[in-house]
């Protein structure tokens, strides 16, 4: 067969296993763990899913080799207490009973180890374990380690190695970047020591060969053992990408491919997972450069989602695996989609951070677009539906366009009616900002496949219960959407007001200073885009902070955007009128001030459109709200509700 994207579906040979294509599932921690550090049964089917999407290989991560000198996070993976291999075989035979490769990530945090003690004085008596002696950020003593102590890492990597190869793991990868322990030793602002271990180059790399060669020795030889290095640190006194390429060539010969990512946590979250701030694929100029000084493949990552992009990294040579994290959550069937020739069915992952932001939360992981996200067992072997229905959607936005993909996919008939002349609701407000425009192409791809799925569309048409009942639907899932809260100030309706959700149509009508009301996270992402565009901006807020209502990992990012684009913020204000001149404002002790502004941008909100909601709550013997028909809130929520109202009819 004729592939659209050779390269991407071309197999590849590490050690002696052969992988299925050059598409690898990236390291990312469980869904559910353990507190004795198992993988969860929720974990199988977090791992599972992606390896039945067609991933090479999907990696299991960050297993903690060392536990004496290491916490990597409050939940993370071991194997040092016996009797926790079955949660690991488990896992590894669920991946590889879908054909891809199970891949176990080793790894130790040094001297950025957890630290989740309850017990405050224990916590204050701790010290952390580094290359060398020091402070760190928030306080923390850090010991350099011993000799001893490295000896004993050294072994544990290799114990850890061997275990996972008997649980049934056909690949490791040993982390050594995004500053956890090897990289602090690879590092030269980490590494002070004057032994064996610090100094030269070839001194910085003893732990990491010891490492490899102990894993080698446990694994035996034929099997993938693969490096995760960062190709340059990217901080002010870190290793360069000269470094990098010295690091890289000076420990090929003990792998069989190099992975190269970038940065190190502790000094720029979103340089390691590229925000929607940044160019897909922003690390791969890192993997390109190393592997002009290598023999061994190289694999790229950070920020790839769009198979044609990948499909040209491989191409042109500039690496020869591209691994996804994000990407395979937001589409598990990338892979699948790609060697079916199916590629423009992907879905691309938003780079929300809504994966990661729920972890701290509630312990658990959710992505925003893939509402099976720590639920894949629970869905993974839903067929048919055991009646086919008549199925009337009324809205076309993300919610509904979900819900009636999901429903026909259970085989059911389904209409899906739109009040007005285009799908995708308030996704289509995205295609203005350049940086949202994932979610934009999220709405796009929906509705391509509500037609390839044979939903029936009809446009510019309000259901009411009439129309339900002349359609006969047995099930109505009502998706109608929420209307932009407009506050009642004098002006608000002057030709000098943009609501927000309206921009991309008015553009050419923003002139060149703009404030901007609301400092919501649709507010704050305006902001940003019209001063990326060189305009004025201020941006109001009534509240002391901006963005609450953005995820904890989007909004320091976001925030960091804002400053570093110098939007002019004025927290603790209220609008009291739009004038021709600007937005006059008030702040808690009722004084007023003019902002002056040739277009105010109105961002305060959504409110639902409950009297349609209403009149549509007897229409049908199955009735189901969702989405911001039912409360305004994320796209994670109208995803959500979309697919599973869609798997109870
Ligand atoms: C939810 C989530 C969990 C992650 N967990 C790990 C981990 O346990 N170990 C690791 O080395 N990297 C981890 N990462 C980083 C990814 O492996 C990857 O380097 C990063 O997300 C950038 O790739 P992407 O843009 O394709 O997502 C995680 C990333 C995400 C989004």
């Amino acid at each position: 067969m004729e592939r659209t994207y050779p390269q991407l579906c071309q197999p590849i040979t590490l050690g002696r296993v052969t992988f299925r294509n050059r598409m690898f599932g990236a390291p990312l921690g469980a869904t559910d763990i353990t507190p004795d550090f198992s993988l969860g049964p929720r974990s199988q089917g977090f791992y599972e899913l992606r390896a039945k999407g067609g991933a090479a290989n999907v990696t299991v991560s960050e297993l903690v080799v060392h536990p004496d000198t290491d916490a990597s996070h409050m939940l993370h993976i071991g194997l040092a207490t016996p009797g926790q291999l079955a949660s690991f075989t488990y896992v590894a035979d669920a991946i590889s009973r879908h054909g891809a490769v199970p891949s176990i990530e080793l790894s130790h945090s040094g001297q950025y180890a957890g630290t989740y003690l309850l017990d405050k004085n224990k916590k204050a008596a701790l010290n952390q374990w580094g290359p060398s002696d020091g402070v760190r950020p928030d306080g923390l003593p850090v010991k350099a380690l011993s000799g001893e102590q490295i000896a004993e890492i050294v072994a544990a990597y290799g114990e850890a190695a061997g275990l996972a190869k008997r649980a049934g793991f056909g690949m490791c990868l040993v982390h050594a970047g995004h500053g956890w322990l090897l990289n602090q030793f690879l590092s030269p602002w980490f590494n002070k020591r004057t032994d064996e271990y610090g100094g030269a180059l070839e001194n910085r790399l003893r732990i990491v060969r010891e490492v490899l060669g102990s894993v080698r020795a446990a694994v035996g030889p034929g099997f993938p053992i693969e490096l995760r290095m960062s190709g340059a640190e990217l901080f002010d006194g870190g290793y360069d990408l000269a470094e990098g390429c010295r690091i890289a060539a000076g420990l090929e010969d003990l792998v069989d491919m190099l992975h190269i990512s970038a940065g190190s946590y502790q000094f720029g979250f979103s340089v390691t997972h590229p925000p929607m701030f940044v160019e897909h694929g922003s690390n791969v100029y890192l993997a390109a450069e190393i592997k002009k000084h290598v023999s061994v493949p190289v694999a790229t990552i950070g920020g790839l989602s769009d198979p044609a992009q990948m499909e040209q990294i491989i191409a042109s040579g500039q690496a020869d695996v591209v691994y996804m994290g994000r990407g395979l959550l937001a589409d598990p069937e990338l892979p699948n989609k790609v060697m079916a020739n199916r590629g423009e069915e992907c879905i691309r992952c938003l780079r929300c951070f809504v994966c990661m932001a729920e972890r701290p939360v509630t312990q658990t992981r959710r992505c925003a677009i893939n509402p099976r996200v720590g639920r894949e067992h629970e869905t993974m072997y839903i067929g048919p539906a055991a009646r086919s229905r008549k199925v009337l959607v009324a809205g076309g936005g993300i919610a509904g366009m979900v819900a009636a993909c999901t429903a026909a996919d259970r085989g059911h008939q389904v209409l899906l009616c739109e009040a007005t002349g285009e799908l995708g609701g308030i996704l289509r407000s995205e295609q203005g900002i350049p940086f949202k425009r994932d979610m934009f192409l999220l709405g796009e791809s929906y509705a391509r496949q509500l037609a390839a799925k044979g939903v029936e569309v009809r446009l510019a048409t309000a259901v009411d219960a009439a129309l339900v009942e002349s359609e006969g639907a047995e099930a109505l899932i009502v998706a109608v959407g929420s209307d932009a809260l407009v506050p009642p100030l004098p002006g608000i309706d002057g030709g000098n007001v943009i609501i927000v959700n309206e921009l991309y149509r008015f553009a050419e009508k923003v002139g060149q200073r703009v404030v901007v009301l609301g400092g919501g996270l649709s507010g704050c992402e305006c902001a940003l885009h019209l001063r990326m565009e060189g305009r004025d901006v201020t941006l109001v807020e009534l509240r002391d902070e901006l963005a609450p209502d953005a995820n904890i990992r989007n909004r320091p990012i976001l925030l960091a955007e804002l400053e570093a684009q110098a939007v002019q913020v004025e927290l603790g204000l209220t609008g009291v009128a739009v004038q021709p001149d600007g937005l006059l404002a008030r702040n808690a002790a009722g004084q007023e001030r003019l902002l002056p502004a040739d277009t105010v941008i109105c961002a305060v909100g959504q409110k639902s459109r409950s009297a349609t909601v209403d009149a549509l709550r007897a229409a049908a013997p199955w009735v189901r709200i969702i989405g911001d028909a039912l409360r305004p809130a994320t796209i994670t929520k109208a995803v959500y509700e979309g697919y599973y109202a869609a798997l109870d009819i």
